[in-house]
């Protein structure tokens, strides 16, 4: 395959297909799959990432995003980060470089407005009415899917891979709380010698496992996409089963150095793909006690 995109959840489905265009059109990979991204991040009907993002505890839309070259494993990362439009822009921003990939916080917000990044408060009346309502009736634990879901990209275009990821991470979070999304190895990995993984679901769980390593180390002792894919998640969610009663939401996508995707979760999940041999396609993965049971959605 000349090129290949897999991304998660429904809400990236139009923005699979901006990353689709562009790469078809041979543009750059990297500009592509955060094309892709930003169609999310720009969605305030989006309530996991960017604008309309999930406030924080005391109101403010902190985000958190990571990019990863597979070529160079040179990874850049924000953490905690408000008031700019793309915390995958601000964190691929970071990407150069072999000190102070990682920034959260004041430390991002200081590079991005140094660096031009666009500005934006995430704000929007929609998500301070869900804050308002929500600090009312405050008192039940937090769940990872109210209105919690990360976008992710692989991308890869000629052997080159990359993993993009971006959210505003778990709504009511604690302030300064950062998930899985911009932490490599974790929320994203990517290796052209390999492939790439990316996953979405409760940080906290993910981190547990390094999920995405994970998935790409087993794709390396030569499992496939897809097996990697079920292997790391179910392995991950039988290990906190066994330890502590329950696992919590964790699903990943995975794309090996070819363009073959697979797909790993412990819930209902859906994903997108599409590739220089098929369009974009929406997704559904069921999680079995043998892997992931993918159907069109
Ligand atoms: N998976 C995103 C987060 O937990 O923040």
């Amino acid at each position: 395959m000349e090129w290949a995109v897999i991304t998660t959840w429904e809400m990236s489905l139009k923005g699979c297909g901006i990353t689709a265009e562009a790469l078809r059109h041979q543009e750059n990979l990297d500009e592509a799959v955060m094309k892709g991204i930003n169609d999310v991040e720009d969605n305030p009907e989006y309530h996991s990432v960017g604008f309309g993002g999930g406030p924080d505890r005391e109101g403010h839309v902190r985000c958190d995003g990571g990019f990863m070259d597979g070529d160079t494993l040179h990874f850049g990362a924000v953490g905690s980060m408000e008031g700019f439009r793309s915390a995958v822009r601000v964190a691929h921003g970071l990407v150069k470089g072999d000190a102070n990939n990682f920034l959260v916080g004041p430390g991002a917000e200081k590079f991005a407005a140094e660096h031009g990044f666009e500005r934006r408060d995430n704000l929007t009346e929609e998500s301070k009415k869900s804050w308002e309502e929500e600090v009312e009736k405050r008192k039940k634990p937090l769940s990872a899917y109210d209105g919690h879901d990360t976008v992710c990209f692989l991308g890869m275009q000629n052997g080159r891979c990359v993993a993009a990821t971006s959210t505003s991470g778990l709504f009511m979070k604690e302030p300064g709380r950062v998930g899985d999304t911009p932490l490599p190895g974790n929320g994203f990995y990517a290796d052209s010698e390999i492939g790439a993984a990316a996953g979405t679901g409760m940080g906290e769980e993910i981190m547990k496992g390094a999920l995405s390593f994970a998935a790409v180390l087993y794709m390396k002792q030569g499992y496939t996409a897809q097996e990697a894919a079920d292997k790391a998640v179910m392995t991950l969610d039988q290990s906190l089963k066994k330890r502590n009663g329950y696992a919590q939401p964790m699903s990943l996508i995975v794309m090996d150095k070819e363009g073959n995707f697979g797909v790993g979760t412990n819930i209902e999940f859906t994903f997108c793909t599409a590739s220089s041999q098929s369009g974009p396609t929406l997704y559904k993965a069921m999680p079995s006690e043998e892997g992931a049971v993918i159907t069109k959605a």
